[in-house]
């Protein structure tokens, strides 16, 4: 593929040396950041004052997935606290063409996630509002599961569909990306990648990004 963007998410990071953990990727190009409710997911993570810290603590843009009810209430908030691009989940935005302009508006790059279930095509129209799409390649929530190969249609249709509107918006993977799964998803038209377990489980996180990255444009 072309130019692969490769996003280490601090899931599967120690939550107690956080400014470690990000310098231990330095070379990556986004930190994601994964936000749980445990009400949108079965599972609980980090809120705005963490993320406020991580900001200063890194010089690695932040890429926060934000997997929370009413994000049209919290998203800008994260945007405040030093978040350069800000995904909100489809399944739980109120008014999505809203709360994009308003994360526009603020500073970040808007952007829209689709859990597996989730079909792209109710949300064509939406696109030219996005700077980025997030289609989940498992089900959000925890790290470390297996790749759902029955996502790459989804990926080529979205790809497809961002082609066909002459739209610039990068298309997000997450979840089972790791060395072995990394090439379907940049050949279906997958261009940002994020990786938790296949990097902070690497013996060299810094390593595994160089690896993922390598595979992913080859
Ligand atoms: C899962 C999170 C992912 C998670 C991916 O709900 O959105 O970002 O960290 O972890 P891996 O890469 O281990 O599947
Ligand atoms: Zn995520």
């Amino acid at each position: 593929g072309g130019m692969a963007l490769i996003n280490p998410s601090i899931l599967s990071a120690d939550f107690a040396r956080l400014s470690e953990e990000a310098k231990a990727v330095e070379g990556a190009d986004w930190l994601h950041v994964d936000v749980m409710d445990n009400h949108f997911v079965p599972n609980l993570t980090l809120g705005v004052p963490i993320v406020e810290s991580l900001s200063r603590a890194t010089d690695t843009p932040l890429d926060l997935h934000l997997m929370i009810e009413d994000p049209d209430r919290w998203a800008p908030q994260y945007v405040e606290a030093g978040a350069g691009s800000v995904t909100f989940h489809a399944e739980a935005a109120a008014a999505p063409v809203r709360l994009a302009r308003e994360i526009r508006a603020k500073g970040a790059r808007a952007s829209m996630a689709l859990k597996p279930a989730t079909p792209i095509e109710p949300y064509e129209d939406l696109l030219p509002e996005l700077d980025m799409l997030l289609i989940m390649t498992v089900e959000p929530g925890f790290g470390g599961q297996a790749f759902l190969d029955i996502m790459l249609p989804k990926i080529r249709r979205t790809r497809e569909l961002i082609s066909r509107h002459g739209l610039q918006l990068w298309l997000q993977v997450d979840g089972g990306v790791s060395a072995s799964t990394i090439e379907r998803c940049a050949e279906a038209g997958a261009d940002v990648f994020v990786a938790g377990s296949a990097v902070y489980g690497a013996d060299d996180p810094a390593k595994a990004v160089r690896d993922l990255r390598e595979k992913a444009e080859a």
